[in-house]
Parts: C-alpha cells; structure tokens; sequence
C-alpha cells in the first residue's frame, strides 16, 4: 500500500521505516529540512537501537522516502499524522498546533477514500474536530484514531510487534470501510496473531492516556512506598519483589528511584487533567495530581541525599552524575529526571560534572550551564561522590574497587536501586539507595 507518515519524529521516523519494512510504499514527511536530510541519507536523527539498520535496510529495496513537501502525501491509501503534542508553554494543556497544521497542510492533497490516521497522543475530543474538519471539506476521506504505545529504546520492535493494535473509528463499527484498509496495513503483525480492538474515537483516543496515567501511578506508587522504607528502614526493591509476585499487580513498572521522565508520562497525565477539567469531570483525575506531586518530590528528595551523603554541605562539592537522558537506550533529554537533579545541585553550589554514552549533545543544549564529560572515567576522576541516575548497562557494570581508586571520596547514591549494596559497601563505598536501608 501507498502510506504517508507526517511528522518524522521519535514517533514517525520509526513509524515509517517500520511500514516500509512490513512491506509497504512509504513516504515520510516533515517541515524539519535537517531530519529530511538524515533520513533520506539512512541516517537517524536521534538515538534508537535498530532504527539505523532498519532505515538502511528498507531504502535499499526503494520502498521508503523522505521529503519536506507535503505534497508528497498525495496518491497515498493512509496519512498516519505523527507530529508531537508538547505541554503548552506554562500551562498543563497539550498543544495542538502541530496536529492541526499537518491536518490542514493535508488536507489539499487527499482524494476521496483515503484515510487520515491519527496516531499522535491528543486530549479527547480531537479526533471529532477532526473529522468534522475533514467533512467539511467535503472529501469523503475517513478519519482514524490509532494509538501508538511505543517505548523510546524499544521503538522498532515495539512497532513491528506490538501488544495491541487499537483502531477508533467514527461509531465504533467493525463494519467501518476504513477498518479493513488498516487492516491491510497491519497485514503482518495481524496474521502472527496481534490482537486489535475496534473502538469509537473517544475511547480509542482516551486507551492511550488512560495507560500512560496508569504506568505513571504504578511507578509513583512504588516511589510513595519507597518513602515509607526510608522512614522505617525497610527495603522498596524486595517489597517491589514480593507485591509483585502477585499476577494481579505485576513486578515491571515498579522500580523505585527517581522517579519518570521522557516526552510522554509526565505531559500526559498533565494534559489529561488539564482536559478531564474542560470536562467538568477534574474530581475522577485529582489522584494524578498527587501522582505527579510524588514523582516531582523524588528530585528534591535526591538533592537532600546528596548534601547529606557529602556532610551535610554541597558547597564546592564535586559530584559526578552518571546518566543525563531520561532512561537507558535513549538519547532523549526532555524532561529528564537526571538533568533536572544536576542542574538543582549545580544552582546550591556543588560542581557538577554530567557524563551519558547518548544524551550528551542534547543535554548540552538543554542546560549548558552544567560541565559536561564523555568519557566515563574522565568524568569520575576525583569526584566526592556520585550519582547514578540513568541505568545504563555500562554503569550497572561498574566496578566498585577500580571506580573507588579514580573518586576522591567513594561515595555512591543509587538513583535507581540497581546495583549490589553489599558489593559496593564491602569495597569501601558509602552506599545509598533510594528506600533501602
Ligand atoms: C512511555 C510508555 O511506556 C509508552 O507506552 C508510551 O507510548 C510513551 O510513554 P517512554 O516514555 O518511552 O514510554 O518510557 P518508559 O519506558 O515508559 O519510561 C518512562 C519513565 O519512567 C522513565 O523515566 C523511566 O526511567 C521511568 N520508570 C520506568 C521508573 O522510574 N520506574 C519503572 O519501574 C519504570
């Protein structure tokens, strides 16, 4: 099939490189003219394992282009639209600017039955306006909405294989023309058994905040639990351990530490209030008030374990933090946990020195105020203590005896409760967790 992808982000670069992949003809676009150009070169603009391979591998056999022209679009079955929706600027709302200018940059090349997927992650209500705009240009074209639930680091599989294909189409029929069009699309992941939900637009549009706002909670449950460990020295990670032991409740998602980050679960449960508001229906969200509330107190939490891991004072401190993107296997800096405790140390006066295998650039130019180190060792020479704060494999594998003879003070907090305790104290470090004793 003939398939459009607007908007060649995290979401749509994989997108469309996974399309093309599942044997589709694929044109991806975006206003972007840096992206373009690394895309059409094979190139990703951002770190994602296997999205290089894969871009290389599928412009090979000519079934994947790139271009800025929306006028590329024309001619195609589907227009997957896959442009961001960041928080508004000092407000909680999503901004919708993105989504409504490649709708309606679109909207002179669709001919009649072609059909607009939306995959981007909106308040409820957008897909009706929508549609409804699409009818008045009189198209005949149908408007979708078709969640994506992709983790960054994960993206290519995730896309290829994922654990639900949901389609929300107007009336919720199964009956729906365009049902069958999407069909074709997911051909494969369909046939190796992908189970796909037919719903109406609201509640396919409301599937991917309610699971976003789901794994948030799970995550600041566990990080309200961790601060009851602290408070009578019990141990989050073997509660973490034996709650989730329990099918019902589950062990992933329950890793206490500093708490979420990324361009999705903390805007997401923001916009979902901001939206549930507009509703008149606020009460049923206030719970994510306080979720975000507990998610945000892990960062001051992590700043007071500092200055008390460094004698009460973190005046002229060297701290080195190992780790700036939001989590492992990312390149991804936005709102990034890790940055955000680098920066608040740095402004009380230590000397902050900020070192990742990815996130480097992108953290540079989000706080370059921070000093910042590629080289791992580099970065841990003479430190007075350190902060792991992304899990990266190379930092779970560290050392402790040969980390301990490059630091000046062997001083270690674990901000994501992963490494041995016992390990590192019986080298001579002073160990700290984050709800473990
Ligand atoms: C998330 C959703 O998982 C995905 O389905 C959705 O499509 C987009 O948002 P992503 O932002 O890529 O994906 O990251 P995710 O793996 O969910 O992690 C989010 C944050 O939670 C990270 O900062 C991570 O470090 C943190 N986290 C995750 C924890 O603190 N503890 C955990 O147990 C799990």
């Amino acid at each position: 099939m003939r398939i459009s992808v607007i908007g060649c982000g995290y979401l749509g670069a994989v997108h469309a490189a996974c399309m093309a992949k599942l044997g589709h003809e694929v044109v991806g676009i975006d206003v972007d003219e840096r992206k373009i150009a690394e895309l059409s070169a094979a190139r990703a603009p951002f770190f994602e394992p296997g999205l290089e391979e894969l871009l290389g591998e599928v412009q090979e056999t000519g079934r994947l282009s790139f271009s800025t022209d929306m006028a590329a679009a024309k001619g195609s079955a589907v227009h997957f639209i896959c442009v961001g929706t960041p928080q508004k600027k000092g407000e909680n709302g999503a901004d919708l600017t993105y989504v409504d200018a490649a709708t309606a940059a679109l909207l002179p090349y669709l001919s009649p039955g072609e059909i607009v997927v939306g995959k981007s992650t909106v308040p409820v209500g957008t897909a009706a306006r929508l549609a409804m705009t699409l009818e008045q240009a009189g198209l005949n074209a149908h408007l979708l909405w078709n969640p994506e639930f992709l983790r960054e680091g994960h993206a290519v599989s995730d896309t290829l294989h994922p654990d639900r294909l949901v389609y929300g189409v107007a009336g919720g029929s199964e009956e729906h023309e365009a049902v069958q069009v999407l069909d074709k699309v997911y051909a494969t992941p369909l046939e190796s058994g992908t189970p796909r939900l037919v719903t109406d637009l609201p509640t396919a549009e409301l599937v991917k905040t309610a699971a976003n706002s789901f794994l948030a909670t799970k995550i600041s449950f566990i990080n309200a639990m961790a601060e009851l460990c602290d408070a009578v020295g019990a141990d989050v990670t073997l509660l973490a351990d034996a709650i989730g032991m329990d099918d019902r409740i589950g062990r992933k998602f329950l890793n206490a530490g500093i708490g979420f980050g990324g361009g999705c679960l903390p805007k997401d449960i923001r916009a979902f209030m901001a939206r549930a508001g507009e509703l008149g229906a606020d009460q049923a969200l206030t719970f994510l008030r306080e979720v975000d509330a507990i998610n945000m107190r892990r960062r001051t939490r992590v700043v007071e374990l500092t200055r008390e891991l460094c004698g009460n004072t973190l005046l002229g401190k060297r701290i080195t933090v190992l780790g700036a993107a939001f989590k492992p296997e990312s390149d991804d800096v936005r709102d990034s946990p890790a940055l955000s405790i680098a920066a608040q140390l740095q402004l009380q006066g230590a000397v902050v020195t900020v070192t990742d295998p990815e996130a480097l650039a992108n953290a540079a130019r989000r706080f370059p105020e921070l000093h910042y180190e590629e080289s791992t060792n580099s970065a841990l020479n003479r430190a007075d203590a350190l902060l792991l704060l992304t899990e990266w494999r190379e930092y779970r594998d560290l050392d402790p005896y040969e980390t301990a003879a490059l630091v000046s003070t062997p001083r270690i907090l674990d901000g994501r409760n992963v490494l041995d305790a016992s390990k590192w104290r019986a080298a001579g470090w002073t160990y700290r967790g984050l709800g473990r004793p």
